[in-house]
């Protein structure tokens, strides 16, 4: 097969990540037959040093007409005191809304291989921490209205039915594909907009009754992710708490370095990206983490492309490695050999295996 990928190197890590994961593409598409073109695209903190624009219209343009994007991380403290609608981040959010993709996928499994890595108890972790969050990415408070007025800032958070619906309808399809487990979280105590989203949920659940539906209140939910993770499957819920419930779940795993993640919409184009930031503390020193990236170009390949084969090994390439007792440095741990980010991109192609 031939794609075309639009490659988002970003800010700070974001060029040094992305590179390994770029590594890896090329070696599955001389293993397996396929060839990817990959072309630049510039957002962040980067595109607003070049076009004064986190994310020029041409620029999207490219990812829109892609058969899918690659994406590092973007931002730095360099652009901190930029205006609001000018930071890096905006150009992301622009990216999301831009390409429609309204399903954002967040995986949090513990590699056997970390378990040491977790800060949680043995006892909770044994127990098994393997868990999705379907996080709603364009719409809610991200999205609504911001405004500042003298001394008061306002942000408005709003979702539809529709919008809630069609997030919905992914969280029950994820969770008909692994433990039929679905909890959708809110704070339907305290807000309207978590009313309506209860509401929707259990709408829908009487079309999925395969599907075991609960409701759990963020707060509780962020207590249960660190008392008991093992109690969920798929977890679904709006932008800002998904994205507050994602940082979370990844730290239980050992690192956020290690979390890939997928955004998806009406079409096959999706945005994959690792789940961290761009890390200026450490960019440019070759000590960075690129497998979050790597297993984000591996859920490229199975959702977007269809090459389940190709994507599967990744993951067992990437598992390999940790078997092999390399880390560097986000995970490292007694006994285990110390490598960079180049370093373990190269150990991973290394350990790519054909049909
Ligand atoms: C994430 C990030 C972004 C978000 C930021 C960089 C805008 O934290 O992808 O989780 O809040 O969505
Ligand atoms: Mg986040």
């Amino acid at each position: 097969m031939t794609k075309n990928i639009a490659v988002i190197r970003g800010d700070g890590i974001g060029p040094e990540i992305v590179n390994e994961a770029l590594k890896v593409l090329d070696k599955v598409a001389e293993l397996y037959g396929h060839t990817f073109s990959y072309t630049d695209v510039d957002m962040g903190g980067c595109a607003i040093d070049k076009y004064g624009d986190p994310l020029p219209e041409s620029e999207l343009k490219k990812c829109v007409e892609s058969d899918s994007v690659l994406l590092g991380a973007v931002g730095g403290n360099k652009w901190n005191d930029v205006p609001g609608f000018m930071r890096p981040e905006k150009g992301l959010l622009r990216l999301r809304a831009g390409m429609g993709v309204y399903s954002n996928n967040r995986p949090a499994k513990i590699w056997p291989q970390l378990a040491d890595a977790s800060p949680l108890k043995k006892a909770i972790v044994e127990k098994g921490i393997d868990f999705i969050i379907v996080r709603e990415l364009i719409g809610g408070i991200y999205f609504g209205e911001h405004k500042t007025e003298g001394d008061t800032a306002t942000d408005i958070l709003k979702y539809s039915e529709s919008e809630i619906e069609r997030i919905g309808r992914i969280g029950f399809e994820t969770a008909r594909k692994r433990n039929k487990k679905l909890c959708s979280v809110e704070k339907s105590n305290v807000l309207d907009s978590s009313r309506l989203w209860k509401k929707v949920m259990h709408r829908l659940a009487e079309e999925y009754p395969d599907i075991e539906l609960s409701d759990m209140l963020v707060d509780n939910c962020a207590m249960q992710i660190v008392k008991n993770p093992a109690q969920f499957d798929v977890v679904v819920t709006e932008n800002m708490f998904g994205d507050i419930l994602s940082d979370e779940a990844s730290m239980i795993t050992g690192s956020i370095g290690m979390i890939p993640s997928s955004s998806l919409g009406a079409t096959s184009c999706g945005l994959y990206e690792p789940i961290h930031g761009s890390a200026p503390d450490i960019a440019g020193r070759d000590i960075a983490n690129p497998i979050g990236t790597i297993l984000s170009a591996a859920m490229m390949l199975r959702f977007s492309f269809d090459m389940e084969k190709e994507a599967d090994a990744i993951e067992k390439a990437v598992s390999d490695y940790l078997d092999k007792g390399y880390r560097t440095a986000d995970i490292m741990s007694e006994g285990m050999t110390l490598v960079g980010c180049k370093q373990c991109g190269e150990l991973i192609v290394e350990n790519l295996k054909g049909e």
